[in-house]
């Protein structure tokens, strides 16, 4: 494994720990690696109003873009348990705007760090809808 890879599966797990889950009681961790070699993690909010709570890959990016970066080209996701933590719809799209449409690859790990699952932005939402995409309708 890359030490990258290791880097992200560690960012997330660490930022997992902190995750505020007391609703779902299913604290995630997400990391995203930038082009330039930088490391962003997040983890869940959840709010007593249910619909309110944000994902851990949102809070990610948030992390990302308030540091100033833009590109994403690698996703890890630590969930609690030995299923795979799939990010959500949502969090797919909110990944899609900030890594293009090449395929990037998205580790999803279990509770222990260990990789469960490997996939790509590409396969989490194909034929997805970008930036590109509403530039199409601005005209010159
Ligand atoms: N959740 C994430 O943070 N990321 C995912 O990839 C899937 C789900 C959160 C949302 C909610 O706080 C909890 O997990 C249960 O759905």
């Amino acid at each position: 494994m890359s030490s990258d890879v290791q880097a992200l599966i560690d960012a997330a797990m660490k930022a997992r720990d902190s995750a505020y889950a007391p609703y779902s009681n299913h604290p995630v961790g997400a990391a995203v690696l930038t082009k330039s070699g930088r490391i962003f993690a997040g983890c869940n909010v959840e709010n007593a109003a249910f619909p309110l709570g944000f994902c851990a890959e949102a809070n990610a990016i948030g992390a990302m873009v308030q540091a100033g970066g833009r590109q994403i080209v690698h996703v890890v996701v630590a969930g609690p348990g030995d299923l795979p933590c799939m990010p959500c719809g949502g969090c797919r799209q909110q990944v899609r705007e900030f890594s293009g449409e090449t395929a990037r690859p998205v580790t999803i790990c279990n509770k222990d760090g260990e990789i469960i699952l490997e996939t790509t932005t590409a396969e989490l939402l194909p034929h997805s809808f970008g930036p590109e995409n509403v530039e199409e309708t601005r005209g010159d």
